[in-house]
């Protein structure tokens, strides 16, 4: 269905792909893995038309391809869920889904037909599973439904090659699910479908081959019954990979640095309570929507409840901007929403981790700025993290996805907040970064005595960090799991099972 010879492209400074060779058939569902900055999404991007020069040749079908955009890919069978969620956020959730075939939806009279625009939009929405009116706008949905709308869209173009980068990166297992079922009916159709993920166990649930590139050049390829975890690890890092339990956090004390009482706002959250302690790290877990992101953006100004308080260190407070947030109470927020909110992709890396420091260097230098401490500062994150950069100087637009995550928290962790609240931490991130970040997180509760929320749908993730997490469904807090750390067994499947009693 779809062969690459000698595929090559360069971008300044780095060669991302170099002479792939590879086969995909019709009826497969092929995984294409590798570390941030490995080269997946440039692989894509040239098979989708998206960058027209490259060195070496592909064939659909056994003809040559010589794609000018991403329209041509479409017009040739292809379509891509792409990495980075592509909205046009001031559209209704069916224009998105519409976008490139909206003359398909003249009357004869020349108007649009928007009956039939929603009705074909509500179609690809059940498929996903989601629940909304095709006719919302696209802007305030959550990172996950933005997601699955891509999705759907892209489910629309009824594609021969459907190629999925990282489309599972912000949803929960159940949305995930989903995806996984319309995967294996479009396998048996005979449509080829390659998977990018840096969920592993997504791998194993779904695709039959795997194929690894490293540093932009093919490691290996074999069927997923030939390989397990680790085998995968090593041809993507070229090492092995320690994801050991991480031991005990700190016995929660008395102290309570932050506490919500109430908290509600129509629609986003209602009655919200909970104590967070000097040490603690907090889980935050629930279905996508459920209003975890909407209490976090109450707790850190960026937007305000009808009702409720917030007391931080024992006194009520009111915070009115994320900036009051930092620096008159010491929350800070990594963002779930890198592209939005996290980063300004049009700044180097060096500014965009400078941002929170530079305040926190400024005073402690009487308002003068120390370029050099600074710059030392951010390269020991850069290191620490592993960002694949060619410099500080570097634009952050033209990093990796993983790359890009790794920035925002490079920039938070340099912040050094006494309580921060993390959105998806890990998302799009690779293993090797995934465990350092774990780490990282860990060692702020348990070292530096700081206390963390952490917002995650990856339930590994939240076991393996949290002692103590809240189950949120549809605008509430509905259970408590307040013992994960001391049980005996820390058997994923029963905690698994004990949230899923709360969410019924
Ligand atoms: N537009 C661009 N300009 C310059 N360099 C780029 C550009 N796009 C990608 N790169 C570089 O090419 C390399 C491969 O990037 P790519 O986005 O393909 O990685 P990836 O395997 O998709 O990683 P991730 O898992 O983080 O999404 C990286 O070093 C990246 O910095
Ligand atoms: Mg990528």
């Amino acid at each position: 269905m779809l062969e690459l010879q000698q595929i090559g492209k360069s971008f300044p400074g780095v060669r991302a792909l170099d002479g792939i060779n590879l086969q995909f058939r019709p009826g497969e569902i092929h995984a294409l893995l590798g570390e941030n900055g490995a080269g997946k999404s440039t692989m894509i991007k040239v098979v989708s038309g998206i960058y027209p020069e490259y060195d070496g040749e592909f064939f659909v079908n056994g003809d040559k391809m010589t794609l000018k955009s991403y329209q041509d890919a479409l017009d040739h069978g292809i379509s891509v869920v792409n990495q980075e969620i592509q909205i046009i956020p001031e559209s209704s959730v069916a224009e998105n889904i519409v976008m490139d075939k909206l003359s398909n939806f003249k009357k004869k009279s020349g108007r649009v037909d928007w009956k039939a625009i929603n009705a074909f939009a509500g179609k690809y929405l059940d498929m996903v599973e989601l629940d909304i009116d095709p006719n919302t706008p696209i802007g305030p949905l959550s990172a996950a439904q933005k997601q699955l709308i891509q999705i759907a869209k892209s489910l629309s173009c009824d594609s021969k090659i459907l190629i999925l980068d990282e489309p599972t990166s912000s949803v929960t297992r159940h949305e995930a699910a989903t995806l996984f079922s319309i995967m294996r009916k479009l396998k048996d159709q005979g449509v080829t479908l390659i998977f990018v993920s840096h969920k592993l166990e997504e791998i194993f649930e779904v695709c039959d081959l795997v194929t690894v590139i490293r540093d932009g050049r093919w490691v290996g390829t074999d069927l997923v019954g030939n390989l397990d975890r680790e085998k995968i690890i090593e041809m993507m890092i070229g090492r092995k990979c320690s994801n050991e339990y991480l031991g005990n956090l700190n016995k929660i004390g008395e102290d309570i640095v932050l506490e919500a009482k109430g908290i509600t706002k129509e629609s986003e959250i209602h009655d919200a309570s909970f104590e967070l302690h000097r040490g603690e790290i907090l889980g935050f877990y629930g279905l996508v929507g459920a209003g975890r992101t909407e209490l976090a953006k109450i707790l850190i100004g960026n937007s305000r409840a009808d009702s409720g308080t917030i007391s931080v260190e024992g006194k009520e407070v009111e915070i009115h901007s994320v900036s009051e947030a930092i620096y008159e109470h010491g929350i800070g927020y990594v963002s779930e929403n890198r592209k939005e909110e996290g980063l300004i992709l049009d700044f180097d890396v060096e500014q965009n981790i400078g941002i929170t420091i530079w305040n926190e260097l400024k005073h402690r230098f009487s308002r003068k700025i120390d370029d050099v401490a600074i710059r030392k500062e951010e390269q020991r994150h850069v290191d620490k993290l592993q960002i694949k950069i060619t410099g500080l100087d570097q634009m952050v637009k033209n990093l990796s996805g993983g790359n890009q995550q790794k920035v925002s928290i490079a920039k938070w962790l340099a912040a050094d907040c006494d309580i921060l609240i993390i959105d998806e931490p890990t998302v799009g991130v690779d293993v090797g970064a995934k465990e350092y970040i774990h780490q990282l997180i860990w060692d702020l509760a348990k070292v530096q005595n700081k206390s963390i929320i952490l917002i995650s749908s990856d339930l590994p993730e939240m076991i393996k960090l949290a002692r103590r997490i809240l189950v949120f469904k549809e605008h509430e807090i509905v259970g408590e799991l307040d013992d994960i750390h001391t049980r005996e067994s820390l058997c994923e499947d029963q905690i698994s099972r004990r949230i899923g009693e709360f969410l019924v």
